[in-house]
């Protein structure tokens, strides 16, 4: 037998010591490292990036043991554009996926990893994206010749030399190659942050559960256990296997007679979504809890009692820090303020971080991320407005008591939400299963100034268009046919915290005003909580809602809640168009649920605003 040996491999997995051989034949590397998850690892990757330069050590005394990283200016987000799911069957991909035929990525992935860790090391990072051994869980292996990716994969995953204890001889992992992409010449020290943009290549293979990322050091590209692993590839595995892999925050609600409530919700990038996992109830609420399980993704698998149980796969937050602040989100505040990784944000003269919103008043000098001097007049943001902060869960002061919990956390409602100014109320229930998911499947955004013309909608339905490893239309059906297994499914929502009014103002004050909406829900969960029917599903009244500490009057809330007729009846025909793209895949329910729609919108007036004018 040829088994490849490593004399410090901390597993005898025949499948990875084969694997990580085969690879390191491939890239070239100087040494290979296999990943302990130690402090001790931890501090000297660090340790080596700072003399490096990737790294600034922050006061030890405003910020402990923290880094800033400033990324190239060309490596700063996720690039859907180079992001690639290469199933075998075109069709099987989709429309809304980039796709190539596997064997030619793959060949053009062999050429490019040719050689590409030359002059590095080779990182071998065992990770479990769920708590260590819990059956909602599943293992991965990442292999980078980023540390910027080995320490951030430490607080995002539980990392380390247990999950080969875990993982056995037998186990099964799903392989993540990825390489920055800069190879060094003998000798040559390299960039701070390297990456190869014109080759970047983020890629996912559905039938052998394979991802390969190439070329960017950044995020979502390169921490692999996140969007491309937790989400693309589990969201076919999890097709295959009849659970659910989403784009989704869990939250607990715990009432003040200690009645606990979870729910899972989803939102398109860019929509609040960490504020509101870590929603602080307002004033009026004493006694009220909103308790964090996860901010961006929820593993959900059927329980022995037919109901939904959700994990958070990740260890840590990988938030967006503009905009944060301790009034927006006091909890993301105190998860980063140490043992935290600031990637683009900018540094302050005693070696603090800050963001735009951070503060009311900026600083008046800053280094900006692009490593700059930096004043209030230099007319750019000080830090990249997709700047992060990478902090474990575990500080996040109102962390569930379950949130590691190896079974999950019972699931009573899904809520979706998309970032809508007109035509779209602040919160409405599905009739029931079916129609919940065309609800969810039918959400957009509009789209924000410059990229995509302004206010025209970007359909992303359930927030996974980035993010679903295969056909959407198929992802639809499977969703349609988990509602059918189960014994109490969860209550589905539509929420829109972004109305405008005629001077473009938002009408709804947000945050943790949410709250009110959160306890409509929960009444309705439990059975209640009163509504009236309304053309797109049930609507609470101004009565419905509690308004303790908050003057909101009842035309402002009918403003929020109402729907044009005809704006019904356009948004009905958009569907249509989203539909068309699917073909013969589209769910038979999709068509009978927008004709429902339209007639619904078309007849005279519905229930609801017969409701409103006897008030
Ligand atoms: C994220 C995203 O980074 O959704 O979480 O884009
Ligand atoms: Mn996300």
């Amino acid at each position: 037998m040829n088994t490849p040996i490593y004399q410090d491999a901390p597993t005898s997995n025949p499948k990875v010591l084969a694997w990580v051989k085969e690879m390191e034949t491939l890239c070239k590397p100087d040494a290979v490292h296999w990943c302990d998850g130690t402090d001790e690892e931890y501090d000297a990757l660090c340790q080596l990036m700072v003399e490096h330069g990737t790294f600034i050590k922050l006061n030890e005394a405003k910020r402990p043991n923290s880094y800033l990283s400033r990324s190239d200016p060309r490596d700063v987000a996720r690039v859907e554009g180079r992001t690639f799911i290469c199933s075998n069957n075109k069709n099987d991909a989709g429309p809304t996926n980039n796709w190539m035929p596997p064997e030619e990525m793959k060949t053009k992935l062999h050429g490019l990893f040719d050689g590409c860790m030359r002059g590095r090391t080779m990182y071998v990072i065992p990770f479990s994206m769920g708590p260590l051994g819990s059956h909602i869980a599943h293992i991965g292996i990442e292999i980078t010749d980023s540390p910027y990716v080995v320490v951030n994969m430490r607080i995002m995953t539980r990392m380390g030399r247990k999950v080969f204890d875990v993982l056995g001889d037998e186990g099964h992992f799903v392989p993540c190659m990825h390489s920055v992409g800069y190879p060094l010449k003998s000798g040559e020290a390299g960039p701070a942050w390297p990456c190869d943009p014109e080759n970047t290549y983020i890629t996912h293979f559905p039938e052998t559960r394979e991802i390969w990322s190439y070329g960017s050091g950044y995020g979502g590209n390169a921490l692999l256990g996140k969007k491309c692993f937790a989400l693309r590839i589990a969201s076919v595995m999890a097709h295959d296997e009849g659970w659910l892999a989403e784009h989704m925050l869990i939250v607990g609600v715990e009432s003040p007679d200690n009645e606990k409530t979870y729910v899972a919700a989803a939102f398109p990038s860019a929509c609040g979504k960490t504020n509101f996992a870590m929603l602080v109830p307002p004033p009026g609420f004493e006694g009220w809890k909103v308790l964090t399980v996860g901010d961006d993704i929820a593993w959900i698998k059927p329980g022995p009692d037919g109901r939904l149980y959700a994990i958070n796969p990740e260890a840590g937050f990988f938030g967006v820090a503009p905009g944060t602040s301790d009034k927006t989100n006091p909890n993301a505040m105190i998860s980063a303020a140490k043992n935290s990784i600031f990637t683009n944000v900018a540094l302050t003269d005693d070696g603090d971080v800050w963001w735009e919103g951070m503060t009311k008043e900026p600083p008046a000098h800053l280094i900006d991320w692009k490593g700059n001097d930096w004043t209030p007049g230099s007319g750019a943001p000080a830090a990249h407005p997709n700047a992060r902060f990478t902090s474990p869960a575990a500080q996040c002061p109102t962390i569930d008591p379950d949130w590691e919990n190896p079974n999950g956390v019972p699931i009573a409602a899904f809520i979706f939400g998309g970032r809508v100014s007109h035509d779209m109320p602040l919160v409405f229930q599905a009739f029931n299963w079916a129609h919940g998911v065309y609800l969810a499947a039918t959400m957009g955004s509009e789209a924000t100034a410059a990229a995509e013309g302004q206010g025209a909608m970007r359909r992303d339905p359930m927030a996974m268009l980035p993010f679903c490893g295969y056909n959407m239309a198929d992802y639809w059906s499977h969703w349609l046919n988990m509602g059918r297994t189960l014994n109490n499914p969860p209550r589905i929502f539509r929420v829109n915290w972004f109305r405008k009014d005629e001077n473009g103002k938002f009408i709804w004050p947000g945050f943790g005003d949410n709250m009110r909406v959160l306890k409509w829900i929960l009444d309705r969960v439990h059975g209640d909580g009163f509504a009236v029917e309304s053309p797109l599903g049930w609507m609470p009244r101004h009565e419905d809602l509690p308004w303790q500490g908050l003057e909101f009057p009842q035309d402002q809330f009918y403003e929020l809640m109402s729907v044009a007729k005809d704006a019904g009846q356009e948004e009905a025909s958009a569907h249509e168009v989203l539909f068309d793209r699917f073909f013969d895949r589209l769910p038979k329910e999709f068509i009978y649920e927008r004709e429902m729609l339209r007639s619904r919108f078309w007849r005279g007036p519905s229930r609801w605003e017969l409701a409103r004018e006897r008030l």
